[in-house]
């Protein structure tokens, strides 16, 4: 079965200092290794974090980074500048990335590519806005973003690609999806990386929710039967509200 994965995404947030006293408090909270730790941290934070996470089981990622090898690119980050630090994940396409930064499905399938050929661990960001989800275009969103974003992987590659379901409207908001709209859309996800591959490959797939994920409210999604994980924002900002998200009851 799939292992489950607890991945926090601090977006804009936290010194080198603060990632480093964070951690200091994380690491004896967590010591399940049944479940996977993540933490996706600012680009400057991150030879701190992975400094600070030696010994633990906890793993650091990026939040974003460039689909080039290297180049002029002003202000983008290479996977080898990522591995040069010794990064295990990143992040791709998060809707704060596609809605702020320009990013599109064909970005985001060109940056996943890029972490594939660089063996960097990536998590591909998918979800409906308010709107579209008013509109009744939920699954055609999501069918567009996978099979867009997945174009010309082979199975082995998509096997091992993270997908994170995060409704753009449960977002920061405190309007968490209920996790049985959470399992259906994810249970679509991989039925759709299922026809576009196989249901061998897709069954491989760990698929996260994300989107106002609590310590109160996480276990009640890992009970449902398609949701492998969380991807969350606010609430990895503190260790021991974190440390509840990894620590949830079975
Ligand atoms: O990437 C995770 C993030 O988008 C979810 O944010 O604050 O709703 O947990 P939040």
């Amino acid at each position: 079965m799939r292992k489950p994965l607890i991945a926090g995404n601090w977006k804009m947030f936290k010194t080198r200092q603060e990632a480093k006293e964070f951690l200091t408090e994380l690491k004896p909270l967590c010591n399940d290794t049944s479940r996977e730790v993540l933490l996706c941290v600012p680009f400057t934070a991150l030879e701190t974090a992975k400094k600070a996470v030696r010994g633990s089981k906890i793993k650091i990622g990026a939040q974003n980074m460039s689909w080039a090898d290297e180049g002029a690119f002003t202000g983008d980050i290479s996977a080898a500048m990522l591995l040069d630090i010794g990064v295990d994940y990143v992040i791709i396409g998060h809707s704060e990335r596609r809605a702020m930064f320009g990013d599109t499905n064909q970005t985001v399938n060109n940056k996943l590519k890029q972490a594939i050929k660089n063996g960097l661990k990536p998590i591909v960001c998918v979800g409906e806005t308010d709107a579209e989800k008013e509109a009744g275009k939920t699954q055609e969103v999501l069918y567009k973003q996978i099979i867009d974003g997945f174009d010309g992987l082979t199975e082995e590659e998509a096997a091992g690609t993270i997908v994170a379901y995060e409704p753009i409207w449960a977002i920061g908001t405190g309007k968490t999806a209920t996790p049985e709209l959470a399992n259906n859309e994810i249970k679509f996800i991989r039925n759709k990386l299922g026809k576009r591959f196989s249901d061998k490959c897709a069954n491989k797939i760990r698929i996260l929710y994300g989107g106002s994920v609590k310590a109160a409210n996480f276990a009640s999604f890992m009970a449902m039967s398609d949701i492998d994980g969380g991807l969350v924002g606010g609430a990895s900002l503190k260790a021991k509200e974190f440390a509840g998200i990894i620590n949830y009851e079975k």
